[in-house]
């Protein structure tokens, strides 16, 4: 109980010097930072220089250190560190959600060979300790569903746009600014971030193992002032939502899109960088988890939770893969959606969208664009070319 921990760590940008500051700041943990592994040589850093080094083995092949704390961009380096980490014996805590959902299945069975807890707290949500209560306070009840805004970048946009009037294009060179993005954006606003960390989430939801690319994600980057209006017209906002619930017939649904959010909805409110989620289950029905999902601070916070876990020799135990009810994802579900399309004056191609639909509820056009509100099949989204084109926009509704 209450280990002396020796950290090691791998960055030092955003959420590494919010790790430092919170560390600094906080009573009472026994951590304490022995190396930090960076790699841009010129950078100026106002810490204390003999801490930083450039060789990744001066922090794995120590002896002293006993945490590796991984918080750096590049997913397929902190691959090999986590990797390398695990297998020498060492505890890691990582931020990294590409990374951990890339590579989940192989992480938890290394976890297993090796005897060494792999934390990530700070993945998903940022400072909404969501996988510790999926994990531990949810360890029994029946869940059905976990849902919401899971990207601060891209509610942070939003946000602006609908309460500010601001551009998509200020919003975002602002979420840059504040720390909030990833350094490649386009993450953040395709909704492949939100797929991340719903990907982790659905291990700890409902025991599955699945690959991102086995569901589907849209992103906010075409929406346009047609479907702001629209949007105001109805009294919603639009959020990026990620969901992923239990089907009647035992399934599991996931995806990740843009959707339409009525005032009574509890995510209506959750704006800028803060993240909401929903969770869902038999005997507790509906809480409500709001937090920051971004910033160097919060994220550092989630990351200091899982330190301060460590020296109790918290890990993971996984418990809905041992409670497995052999449940597989499916995309062969109805959802009902807003296709919103600019009109192609060299081609009548509306024919072609409505054939998307099994059910049209709603159409409008005029003579820049129209939009169709029905059901469709969430399979035929992928399939179908309307992905492709990058002038519409789709949510659900
Ligand atoms: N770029 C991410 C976001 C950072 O905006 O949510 C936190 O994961």
């Amino acid at each position: 109980m209450n280990k002396n921990l020796k950290l090691g760590v791998f960055g030092f940008g955003c959420v590494g010097q919010g790790l430092y500051q919170v560390l600094n700041n906080t009573k009472g943990i026994k951590a304490e930072i022995v190396k930090i592994c960076v790699k841009d040589k010129n950078k100026s850093r106002n810490v204390d220089l003999g801490l930083f080094t450039f060789d990744k083995d001066e922090l794995l092949n120590n002896p002293d250190i006993n945490v590796i704390v991984e918080l750096i961009d590049d997913a397929d380096a902190a691959y090999e560190i986590v990797k390398a980490a695990l297998i020498s014996g060492k505890a890691v805590v990582t931020a990294n959600k590409k990374m951990v959902a890339e590579h989940l299945e192989e992480l938890y069975e290394l976890q297993i060979k090796y005897n060494t807890p792999l934390l990530y707290e700070a993945s998903s949500c940022a400072s909404i300790p969501i996988i510790r209560n999926l994990e531990e306070y949810y360890d029994n009840d029946l869940l059905t569903k976990v849902e919401g805004i899971f990207n601060g970048s891209s509610n942070y946009i939003l946000s602006q746009i609908f309460n500010k009037n601001q551009s998509f294009n200020a919003s975002l060179l602002e979420a840059q600014k504040l720390g909030f993005a990833e350094s490649d954006p386009y993450l953040d606003i395709s909704g492949l971030d939100s797929k991340f960390k719903l990907t982790i989430i659905l291990a700890h939801t409902f025991g599955l193992f699945v690959k991102p690319e086995e569901f589907f994600q849209i992103g906010i980057e075409n929406i346009n002032e047609y479907d702001i209006k629209f949007a105001r017209e109805k009294g919603c906002k639009i959020k990026l939502n990620a969901f992923c619930y239990k089907s009647e017939n035992d399934e599991i649904n996931a995806g990740v899109l843009p959707s339409f959010i009525a005032k009574d909805n509890p995510i209506y409110n959750v704006d800028d960088e803060y993240n909401g989620v929903l969770i869902q289950s038999i005997f507790s029905e509906n809480q409500f988890f709001v937090g920051k999902g971004a910033g160097g601070l919060p994220t550092g916070s989630a990351v200091l939770s899982d330190i301060s876990a460590l020296t109790y020799d918290y890990k993971y135990e996984y418990k809905k893969l041992n409670q497995k009810e052999n449940l597989i994802l499916s995309n062969d579900f109805k959802m009902k959606i807003y296709l919103r399309y600019l009109i192609d004056k060299s081609e009548a191609n509306k024919k072609s969208y409505d054939d998307l639909f099994i059910e049209i509820k709603e159409t409008y056009q005029n003579s820049d664009y129209g939009y169709i509100i029905g059901e469709i099949n969430y399979n035929q989204l992928v399939t179908n070319y309307v992905l492709n084109n990058k002038s519409n926009f789709i949510a659900t509704i």
